[in-house]
């Protein structure tokens, strides 16, 4: 009896098939109802007492010798068959992952689609502008001490051309091309000779918004960033404090509260609450008239802002360096936000 079961695991261990039929056949011959391991085990009983012992313990190892064959086979075929299909040499062996919009295009999507809702239109100018649209038409003639605000990336063979400053530049374009009522925003990259550091960049991107047309008011003017700014961060409040800008006058800054509850409010806001985010003003009457527009008849504001700095407000980034380092592990966090 002890051979026919030895016989019987030597059977089982040579057996092999990738066929599923074939190992289905094989499990079924063992381990089946009326299989050989059933038919072994009920002439258990017919065994001499002393062989008993040796009988059930090679009976056991055959029992798991054929589970164990089958589960093998089982799960080999089933990977031999899938193996197949995924044989692709043109696929990568990384995981290909789905890229998404850059932070920065995210807010500035944000910011036009706001404006547009309420009719502006989209301009855009070159980079490389002259003097005269970047400076000069903007009431800033040669040699005004306001030109040292925006430290400027001249051409060298050309003192004439530089690399814009700010997008206002986009503003005198549109007015020398356009006739009011003119509504529009201009978003851009502009460019400055600045030390770069964790709040400064010397590549960065602007929105400037400008409005021209009959009787606009300084309440216009308001009521229009008063609705951006709680269309963009939900129900604040603003202000406007006095300030300078050459292309316009009055001028202002417009600052949002941003509380002080936690200590980085305290220092980010230096201790006051307020948050500067843009400058604005009414259009001065000689940018209107040097592009063409006589301003005894049209009045209109201007705004303009940093959309680094709104977006490291919206997303409280502390770092400005960190949009331009293209650093997949802080890029891949905005997947989400769209
Ligand atoms: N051009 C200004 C800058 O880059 C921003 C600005 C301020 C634009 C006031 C405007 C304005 O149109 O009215 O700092």
């Amino acid at each position: 009896m002890i051979d026919k079961l030895k016989k019987y695991l030597k059977e089982v261990e040579n057996f092999y098939s990738e066929n599923s039929t074939e190992i289905e056949a094989f499990r079924i011959s063992y381990a089946g109802k009326k299989g050989i391991l059933s038919s072994l085990f009920s002439s258990f009983r017919d065994i001499p007492p002393e062989q008993k012992k040796n009988y059930g313990k090679e009976l056991n190892k055959l029992k798991e010798a054929v589970s164990l064959k089958v589960e093998y086979l089982k799960s080999k075929s089933k990977w031999e068959s899938k193996k197949s299909k995924i044989n692709d040499p043109t696929r990568t062996s990384f995981q290909i992952q789905s890229g998404n919009r850059h932070p920065l295009s995210i807010v500035k999507k944000r910011i036009i689609d706001i404006f547009t809702q309420i009719g502006f239109s989209i301009s855009e100018g070159p980079e490389i502008e002259d003097d005269w649209h970047n400076f000069t038409a903007l009431n800033l003639p040669p040699h005004h001490p306001a030109r040292d605000m925006q430290d400027t990336f001249f051409i060298q063979t050309n003192p004439d051309i530089l690399l814009r400053t700010h997008t206002s530049s986009v503003q005198v374009r549109h007015m020398e091309s356009n006739k009011p009522p003119i509504r529009t925003i201009s978003p851009g990259r502009v460019f400055r000779n600045e030390a770069i550091s964790s709040r400064a960049h010397c590549i960065f991107h602007q929105i400037e918004g400008l409005y021209i047309a009959k009787d606009v008011s300084f309440a216009d003017l308001k009521q229009t960033l008063k609705y951006f700014t709680e269309s963009l961060f939900g129900n604040s409040n603003i202000r406007l404090r006095p300030s300078y800008f050459p292309f316009t006058e009055p001028s202002a800054e417009v600052d949002i509260y941003w509380g002080l509850e936690t200590e980085i409010d305290y220092r980010i806001t230096k201790g006051t609450g307020w948050l500067e985010i843009m400058g604005c003003g009414m259009v001065d009457p000689n940018v209107m008239e040097n592009c063409g527009i006589n301003p005894k008849d049209y009045s209109g504001f201007a705004f303009g802002m940093g959309i680094e700095r709104i977006a490291m407000l919206l997303y409280q980034i502390s770092d400005i360096r960190l949009f331009f380092e293209n650093d997949v592990r802080f890029l891949k966090q905005f997947k989400a936000t769209l």
